[in-house]
């Protein structure tokens, strides 16, 4: 990046230093080429006033355009990397939607980072709307099997079918179209609550209020200064870690997401958080919530529709 850098600066600075000299030599010579012409009086003495005014207009100009281009070469590659982008999503027609919306059934599913294996053959099934609790001891597998299952991680073994599609073969953006993974410690903006929920599309205050009621955070927010406009302060130091994967939730309920990946993990929250987070998503009925902790609250586990145990592979291959 940094040598990127140095070489975007010393373009930028040449083409400025030559576009400058260029503009100040120009400028001169017309004033010169007008002074003589009026002096052998072809031409008027004001017109020295109007050609300066004029060619350092025209000349101003021309300095800047040399800056300008490096600028529209420098961001062609993303326009490239977007178009591309574009074009994976427009193969996402309603009806790859429409198909993977019954339910999920994972078959002998295995991961290996490189020859390490980090998840144990698994299978599974889980009918929509359901609540489903995947447990199991730290390194057994649980936040890679949800990458896995929010389609970050292609190159799996066995079978992931979301309705009739294999999850592999679906594109990316039909994928987080229903699928919303929350992570440990999701990524809060230091820009207003608002933008953190709409991450720039619009959607009406009504359907803001209503996913962060569903989240149990409207309380919360109401009684902040400024409401949805409050700046959620750098890394979201406004917010606890409950709430912040509460915020996480709404996102995902603003963007109706079918499926929720909640990663718990190692999580920070302090058991009555935890239990609140739970609750909350617990009591959502027409979403599909898939839950990896390290254990169950026995408060919540009856709750749950099913429990996966994940092994460790280590054991697994004894
Ligand atoms: N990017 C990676 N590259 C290599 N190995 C990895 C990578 N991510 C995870 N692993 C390994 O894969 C195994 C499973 O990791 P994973 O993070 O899925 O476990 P986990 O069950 O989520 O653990 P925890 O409960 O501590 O969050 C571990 O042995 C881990 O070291
Ligand atoms: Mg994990």
């Amino acid at each position: 990046m940094a040598r990127v850098r140095i070489y975007q600066n010393t373009i930028d600075t040449a083409s400025s230093v030559i576009g400058a000299a260029l503009n100040v030599t120009s400028q001169l010579l017309t004033t010169f080429l007008t002074g003589y012409l009026a002096i052998q009086r072809i031409t008027s003495i004001g017109a020295i006033m109007t050609t300066g005014s004029l060619s350092a207009n025209v000349y101003n100009g021309l300095a800047n355009l040399g800056p300008e281009l490096n600028t529209i070469r420098g961001v062609t590659p993303l326009f490239k990397k977007y178009h591309l982008d574009a074009l994976s999503r427009r193969t996402d027609p309603v009806e790859a939607t429409a198909t993977i919306t019954n339910n999920l059934v994972v078959h002998q599913l295995t991961y290996a980072y490189g020859n390490k294996m980090a998840l144990a053959p698994v299978s599974f099934t889980v009918p929509f709307p359901s609540k489903v609790a995947i447990v199991g001891d730290s390194g057994v597998g649980k936040s890679t099997l949800l990458n896995i299952l929010s389609g970050k991680l292609k190159n799996y073994q066995g079978s992931v079918r979301l309705g009739t599609q294999e999850l592999k073969q679906l594109p990316l953006a039909v994928v987080q179209g229903q699928v919303l993974y929350i992570d440990q410690l999701p990524y809060i903006f230091n820009e207003t609550i608002r933008y953190n929920l709409t991450l720039g599309d619009n959607f009406s205050d009504g359907a803001i209020w209503h996913a962060l009621a569903e989240s149990n955070l409207a309380d919360y927010v109401r009684q902040l200064p400024a409401r949805l406009d409050t700046l959620a302060g750098e890394k979201g130091r406004l917010f606890s870690g409950g709430q912040r994967q509460r915020l996480a939730l709404a996102r995902g309920l603003l963007r109706n997401r079918k499926i929720l990946l909640i990663d718990e993990g190692t999580s920070s929250l302090n058991r009555a958080s935890a239990i609140d987070v739970e609750d909350q998503f617990l009591s959502l009925p027409s979403v599909t919530v898939l839950f990896v902790t390290h254990q169950l609250h026995p408060e919540n586990r009856d709750r749950f529709d099913q429990i996966i145990q994940l092994h460790s592979p280590d054991t697994q291959q004894q």
